[in-house]
């Protein structure tokens, strides 16, 4: 049983706290928070017992193996630091970090501390779906470009609109669609294409200095993909990814609730299985599995690849959004 403590107290943690427990591999036993009482009020519901106001308590509490971490992702490098630093398990909601600055002084840590083991939560790679549209683009006979589509207008976007500046929409903050919904798209290109030799990001900046929106072109040898992203706007737009005659049609390139394959004749073959109920429940199954038994070749093979993945979505991100000129508060030009 992997013990586990929370840092972040919205729905996304309660989402991933009832995915751990689904897999009857996680128990959840102390929770932080800014505020003690809300530790308290959200953990007890959730059999915790433990609570936190400072993250080192939790952290360094000997019955926490492993930290779930969900706070605004401006905070996940410094926390996930702290966590690898204690030789413990660190579970990073997506975006991992804010750049690849970043992301090279947590590779120093983990190679300081070879008993931690750092995750980016990111939750759709893990699903059988993607692993089903992946094999699909390997059996195609020539890929010709892809187009992806992840726009959910935000609840946080009424807040914003009315003169406010949730975190999410702040630069203090590393928001912006890019990161918050370009991460899964960004997944999807460098898992199913690779890297890309050059790449475009059109931002539709907000108030704050976020993207609101945008279009990113990712340039491949043979073949361009567009990624349409916005936390401004609702889009029920089919993503496609282009063969010769043939392509792949999923409903949402991030959720893959539903995908087909359409063959050269135009014949439909669907690809993939219902999703489980809770997204969450195939990360949390995988990374138990390896925190489980580190040391198993397949195991290592698989933290490796999705270590490199996370490396290569934190890249690309950065890339874009240099190129949409978008810079976090606090980030240095070279960073
Ligand atoms: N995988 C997914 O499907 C998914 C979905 C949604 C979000 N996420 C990720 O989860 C993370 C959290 O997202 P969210 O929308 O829940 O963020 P959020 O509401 O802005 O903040 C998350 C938590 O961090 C704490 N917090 C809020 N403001 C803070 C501040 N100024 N300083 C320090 N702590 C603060 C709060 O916990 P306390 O009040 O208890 O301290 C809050 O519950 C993000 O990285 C996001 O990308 C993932």
């Amino acid at each position: 049983m992997i013990n586990f403590g929370i840092i972040g107290t919205n729905w996304i943690t309660q989402q991933y706290i009832d995915a751990a427990h689904a897999t009857g591999e996680w128990k959840l036993t102390a929770v932080y928070s800014r505020n003690l009482e809300k530790a308290y009020s959200f953990g007890e519901k959730n059999g915790a017992t433990k609570f936190y106001d400072q993250i080192e308590d939790l952290i360094n509490d000997k019955n926490v193996d492993a930290v779930y971490i969900a706070s605004p992702n401006s905070l996940h490098f410094a926390q996930a630091k702290q966590v690898i630093e204690a030789d413990k398990v660190a579970v990073v909601e997506k975006p991992m970090v804010a750049n690849p600055t970043e992301w090279e002084q947590l590779d120093e840590a983990l190679e300081k501390h070879p008993q931690a083991l750092l995750f980016e939560a990111a939750r759709h790679i893990h699903e059988d779906n993607f692993r089903a549209i992946r094999n699909q683009v390997g059996q195609m006979k020539l890929i010709q470009g892809a187009t992806l589509t992840y726009a959910k207008y935000s609840s946080r976007y009424d807040s914003y609109l009315e003169g406010h500046e949730p975190n999410i929409f702040s630069l203090n903050f590393a928001g912006g669609a890019l990161q918050d919904l370009g991460v899964y798209l960004a997944y999807d290109a460098v898992c199913w294409f690779g890297m890309p030799e050059e790449v475009a990001y059109f931002a539709q900046k907000i108030r704050t200095g976020v993207d609101g929106k945008g279009i990113a072109i990712l340039r491949y040898p043979e073949f361009d993909v567009t990624l349409n992203i916005g936390k401004n706007i609702n889009s029920e737009l089919s993503s496609e990814i282009y063969g010769v005659k043939d392509s792949i049609v999923m409903d949402n390139a991030a959720e893959l609730n539903r995908v087909e394959y359409i063959d050269e004749e135009g014949n439909r073959r669907l690809i993939s299985d219902d999703p489980e109920s809770n997204p969450m429940i195939a990360e949390a199954r995988d990374f138990a599995r390896v925190i489980q038994d580190p040391d198993n070749h397949i195991n290592r093979k698989d933290y490796q690849n999705w270590l490199d993945l996370s490396r290569n979505v934190n890249k690309l991100l950065y890339n874009l959004r240099q190129n949409g000129k978008i810079y976090f508060t606090n980030e240095k030009e070279e960073d």
